[in-house]
């Protein structure tokens, strides 16, 4: 089995698009299994930027199978303008190429608008979403009372859900937020040529994996987000609504968990953070925007300035022990260029005692204070580095020592957002 999962180890953002597009092309389909188009995956290829935010970043290659997961929340409007923008920059995106799980729930208007309603309602409590209704549509679906991909088939019921939906949504929209409360054929007029275009592309994404392994074809398995905004392990409550952690890829997906395979850890060479919430590494200083300009760090779907600091091993770690991580990815490195000294955050202070993992209160991460390791910087241009002696001897320091704190290897290294800007170990 050569499968492989492609997991974010900090806060989202690693570079998981990148890495995703340059391991597709020894595999035979991507699968998305969590999230929705909260996440936005860039991929550079042949000097042309696409963002990816629900269709699999394998798609720019031709032949491969994309799928959408039971576990991934979609808004159906998102996704169509997504294959428009896509088909757009030359992509084929066809039945075949793409297909998307029955099973997986739908992103409703309401979702949207609640999602939006409640983060302005909030003051200093804000989690900083995204506002595309990812922590409504989740609800909905613990709650029993979701709609699915496979609805789209079955209009009488999608009203009947709908209908269902609203009375609840449209006391809290009109009720509590002061909105307007939405109409139920409102709604199915907007969903309907969303419904009509995507109905080809309903699949069984259990079977079709099943399918591809039979045949001897490798999978890969496209994590969104990162461990640390998972809704169980990560920064609660600032966290998304989905679990991001590997577990998440089998049941995410309909997979055994046994056929997972080699789990690859995508880490910064530094940590960023888009939204609220405890940083215990953030800088606010020439450093923290040296990384930010550096770095380009504004969010992908949202455009939102990323907040940045130093690489936190304390977070890398603990995302190794929740995944299974046997390897990492380590990007942007480049982007540490130009620093005389470089920090790593090897431990974290809290009351009183050293930690070396994060610590379990839901107060602590916010009151926790780094524990520093301080590298010399290199001022070389890492752009144009194609091998590991191409690095100077400061930045493959930087490199052994993360190696030596993570317990694990760095497989592959990024020094550009293009394709061939990777260095293979
Ligand atoms: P994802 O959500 O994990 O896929 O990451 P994003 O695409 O949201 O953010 C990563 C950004 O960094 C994108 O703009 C990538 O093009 C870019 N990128 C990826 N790897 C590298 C790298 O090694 N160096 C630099 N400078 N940029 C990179
Ligand atoms: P990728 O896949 C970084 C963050 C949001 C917010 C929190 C909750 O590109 O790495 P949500 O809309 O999910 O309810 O927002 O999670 N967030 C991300 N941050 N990268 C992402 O995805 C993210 N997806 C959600 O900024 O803090
Ligand atoms: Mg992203």
């Amino acid at each position: 089995m050569s499968n492989i999962v492609i997991i974010g180890a900090q806060w989202g953002d690693e570079g998981k698009g990148k890495v995703v597009d340059l391991l597709s092309s020894g595999i035979s389909a991507i699968v998305r299994f969590q999230g929705g188009n909260n996440a936005g995956h860039t991929v550079i290829a042949g000097g042309k930027k696409y963002i990816l935010k629900l269709i699999p970043s394998g798609i720019l290659h031709e032949g491969k199978i994309c799928l959408i997961g039971n576990g991934v929340v979609v808004d159906p409007s998102a996704l169509c303008s997504e294959m428009d923008d896509v088909a757009g920059q030359g992509i084929a995106i066809t039945p075949d190429r793409l297909k998307l799980s029955r099973k997986a729930h739908l992103i409703m208007p309401y979702h949207r608008l609640l999602d939006q309603a409640r983060e302005q309602s909030k003051d200093a409590d804000k989690i900083g979403t995204t506002g595309r209704g990812i922590g409504p549509c989740y609800e909905d679906k613990a709650a029993r009372t979701g709609v699915r991909a496979c609805d789209l088939e079955d209009p009488d019921l999608l009203r009947a859900k709908i209908a269902h939906s609203l009375k609840e949504k449209n006391t809290l929209l009109a009720g509590l937020y002061g909105g307007k409360a939405l109409d139920v054929e409102d709604i199915m007029a907007q969903i309907a040529p969303a419904a009509a275009r995507l109905t080809p592309y309903l699949a069984d994404v259990s079977a079709e994996l099943a399918k591809v392994e039979d045949r001897g074809g490798s999978i890969m398995f496209e994590g969104a987000q990162g461990a640390h905004l998972d809704i169980d392990h990560g920064t609660y409550p600032f966290v998304t609504s989905s679990n991001t952690v590997v577990g998440s890829a089998a049941a995410g997906s309909g997979i055994s968990p046994s056929r997972l395979g080699r789990v690859i850890g995508l880490v910064k060479a530094y940590s960023t953070r888009v939204g609220a919430g405890p940083f215990p590494t953030e800088l606010f200083d020439g450093v923290g925007e040296h990384l930010q300009r550096q770095g380009v760090e504004f969010g992908a779907v949202t455009g939102r300035r990323r907040r940045c600091g130093w690489l936190d091993m304390v977070v890398v770690r603990e995302s190794i022990r929740l995944c299974g991580i046997g390897e990492i990815a380590l990007t942007k490195l480049d982007v540490l260029s130009g620093l005389k000294e470089i920090n790593i955050c090897t431990a974290y202070m809290y009351q009183g005692k050293k930690l070396d993992f994060p610590p379990q209160m839901e107060s602590g991460m916010g009151k926790v204070t780094p524990v520093y390791e301080t590298l010399p910087g290199w001022s070389e241009d890492l752009e144009n580095a194609s091998s590991w002696e191409d690095l100077p001897e400061t930045a493959r320091s930087y490199v052994r020592r993360l190696e030596e704190l993570a317990g694990i290897s760095v497989s592959l290294i990024s020094v550009g957002p293009d394709r061939d800007q990777t260095i293979m170990r």
